[in-house]
């Protein structure tokens, strides 16, 4: 009988492969398998929405409904070469861009809800207006957005329900045989289609040349590089062989859960590894970058400081600070001192009463029954 046996692989210093089986504490790569998992039955939900809404694919198309439900297509997008590339060569990596989407927000959002700016506008389908300005923020933001669509893309490949491209079966540099084991290539997240579909996409947002457009490009490298993270390679393998015996070892490159990726990404962000460049237009020389000495290239790069998150301005981004929950308790970026107080802000305490279940018990047979009580909740925000 053959036993299948999850196992995961890894490399020490490039040297021989480590297998680690599920139960070891090196759980990080069980659960990029898992993401794999729970992205499954979720895309293939979008995929059928899609097909019946967007593209229109349905027993009776006609020439009618093809042309609207192309503009309903184009519709999602800002840019009219954008909305072709994917409405008409791409249309089934729509479902990609969507996860791309979502996990984006999230990761953002996650990664930004104490900040002044807390991520209030975030978009891979469309550009966010926190992108209007090339500042760390929309450094940040064209980063994510990258790593997003690629890590979508390269996972929406491997599961192969898709004709723009299918998995990776290229990539393994594992050793063919070792002593015990031998290895057979698997089905890898194609990483190369996803970062060349990210960046062809992203581009088509903006065409030409000029400083927000080649800033654009080098903060997107930042998150291209993120997701192209050599020093690990995270290969997940399967045994597969007579019980146990694990002679034959089917393995496949997997990128790792998003969120990985995205705190790599807001670590940049964070730890300022941050720089302010100058764009330099003189006549007759061309246009560049001017990096300030040690700007490096492995550094998100803005060339304008942010603007003033307190006040609301939707063209640039920003919501204000009015309204936003702050903790009087502390004295980090959340605090009512900095969101409120620094922006000009009172800030109130406001006590929510709800409901909560109390009292419970159990009535035979079988129920059970709870009082209501009243909950009071007290929270600050700036006002
Ligand atoms: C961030 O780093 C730059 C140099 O890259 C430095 O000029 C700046 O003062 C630093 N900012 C903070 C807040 O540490
Ligand atoms: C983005 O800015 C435009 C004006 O440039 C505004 O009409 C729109 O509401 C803004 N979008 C968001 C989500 O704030
Ligand atoms: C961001 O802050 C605004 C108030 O400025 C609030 O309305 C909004 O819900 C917040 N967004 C998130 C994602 O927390």
């Amino acid at each position: 009988m053959n036993s299948m046996q999850r196992t995961s692989i890894g490399y020490n210093n490039g040297m021989s492969p480590t297998i680690a089986g599920s139960s070891s504490p090196a759980t990080g790569r069980g659960v990029s398998t898992l993401s794999l998992r729970t992205l499954l039955p979720w895309s293939l939900v979008v995929l059928v929405w899609l097909f019946v809404g967007v593209c229109g694919i349905s027993s009776t198309t006609t020439t009618t409904t093809t042309t609207t439900t192309t503009e309903n297509c184009l519709q999602l997008f800002d840019t009219y070469s954008q909305g072709v590339y994917v409405c008409q060569h791409h249309s089934d990596l729509i479902v990609a861009l969507q996860i791309a989407e979502e996990l984006g927000r999230e990761e953002c959002q996650r990664a930004f809800e104490r900040e002044m700016w807390n991520c209030s506008s975030f978009s891979i389908l469309r550009a966010p207006n926190v992108t209007s300005l090339a500042t760390k923020e929309a450094a940040y933001v064209h980063a994510l957005s990258l790593a997003a669509i690629a890590h979508s893309v390269a996972k929406v490949c491997a599961v192969g329900d898709v004709t723009s491209c299918s998995c990776d079966t290229e990539r393994l540099e594992l050793p063919a045989t070792d002593s015990e084991r031998r290895y057979a290539m698997g089905c890898s997240d194609n990483v190369g289609f996803g970062l060349t579909f990210a960046t062809n996409f992203l581009h088509k947002r903006h065409l030409g040349v000029g400083p927000l457009q080649e800033i654009e490009r080098e903060n997107m490298r930042i998150g291209a590089r993120v997701v192209q993270d050599e020093d690990e390679p995270p290969y997940v393998c399967h045994c597969i062989g007579v019980s146990g015996s694990c002679t034959v070892l089917t393995c496949q490159y997997e990128l790792p859960e998003f969120s990985q990726l995205a705190h790599r990404i807001q670590d940049y962000y964070f730890t300022n590894r941050t720089c302010k460049v100058r764009w330099n237009n003189i006549v007759g020389e061309g246009s560049a970058f001017v990096r300030p000495p040690g700007c490096g290239d492995n550094k998100l790069i803005y060339m304008v400081d942010s603007p003033n998150y307190c006040v609301r301005d939707v063209v640039v981004g920003s919501l204000g600070t009015a309204g936003r929950k702050c903790d009087p308790h502390t004295t980090g970026p959340n605090s009512c001192e900095n969101l409120c107080t620094r922006c000009g802000l009172g800030h109130v305490s406001i006590e929510e009463s709800t409901e909560s279940n109390c009292w419970c018990e159990f009535v035979f047979c079988c129920e059970i029954r709870c009082s209501k009580c009243p909950e009071r909740r007290r929270y600050h925000v700036c006002t």
